[in-house]
């Protein structure tokens, strides 16, 4: 299964994978099921597969140890960009389909309504760790800068929880669940921190490439 990992063509049907939630909304549009208020089942969605993606990623280095799987990581940066990709629909939904580009309201509505504001902050993050996701980026920062950068994914996570939990009008099991996902993956990175297990493989996780029996 590693090996098959490390195969460049497994990529292509991972990210159709990651495309299946888009491609499910655009045949509902398409069969005009997108319940009686489509915006609300668009938003809705969207904020779910932000949350969703967010939290595979993080998850990526625990299954990786736990499945002996070290190709792994190959998938990690696709999958973060999936998550940047699912909050950009999410946002353009809110500020096209809600807000018909109506800067103001926008910039009023992340002011007054504190699920918007800490919903904003979480995408804010974001926008560096997409931008430096590359490995031309890794270079420039260096390796320890880019991962001290890039935990900045669990300030967003932790972010966008407490936005669906601000949310939520009264049934906060959805939220509380994605929190407690995201409380077993951030107590896993402090573990491994604390008993220096996470350290070796840190070099070979950073640029993604194949893992190989040294720096698994
Ligand atoms: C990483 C960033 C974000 C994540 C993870 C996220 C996640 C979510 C989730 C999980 C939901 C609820 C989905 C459901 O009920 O099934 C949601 C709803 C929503 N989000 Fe976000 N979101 C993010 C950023 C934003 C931003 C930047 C905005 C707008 C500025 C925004 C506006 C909304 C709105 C308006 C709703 C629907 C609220 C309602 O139904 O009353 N979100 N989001």
């Amino acid at each position: 299964m590693n090996t098959l990992l490390a195969r460049k063509w497994i990529k292509l049907p991972v990210f159709l994978a990651c495309l299946a939630p888009l491609a499910m909304l655009g045949w509902r549009w398409r069969q005009d099921d997108l319940t009686a208020n489509p915006i609300e089942f668009i938003t809705h969605a969207t904020g779910d597969w932000t949350l969703r993606f967010l939290l595979i990623t993080l998850a990526v280095t625990p299954l990786r140890q736990t499945l002996a799987l070290p190709n792994l990581i190959r998938y990690r940066r696709m999958l973060g960009l999936f998550a940047f990709f699912y909050v950009i629909l999410h946002f353009i939904t809110y500020i096209w389909l809600d807000k018909f580009f109506d800067l103001e309201e926008m910039w009023k509505d992340i002011a007054i309504r504190r699920f918007i504001t800490v919903g904003f902050l979480a995408f804010v993050l974001l926008i560096p760790l997409a931008i430096t996701s590359t490995r031309g980026w890794i270079r420039r920062l260096g390796g320890k800068r880019w991962q001290w950068l890039h935990r900045l994914i669990y300030v967003s996570a932790a972010c966008g929880v407490i936005h669906y939990y601000w949310l939520v009008k009264s049934d906060v099991r959805a939220p509380l669940t994605y929190g407690a996902i995201l409380a077993v993956l951030l107590l896993w990175r402090l573990i491994l921190r604390f008993t220096g297990r996470g350290s070796r493989a840190s070099a070979a996780a950073t640029t993604g490439q194949p893992i190989t029996a040294e720096t698994a």
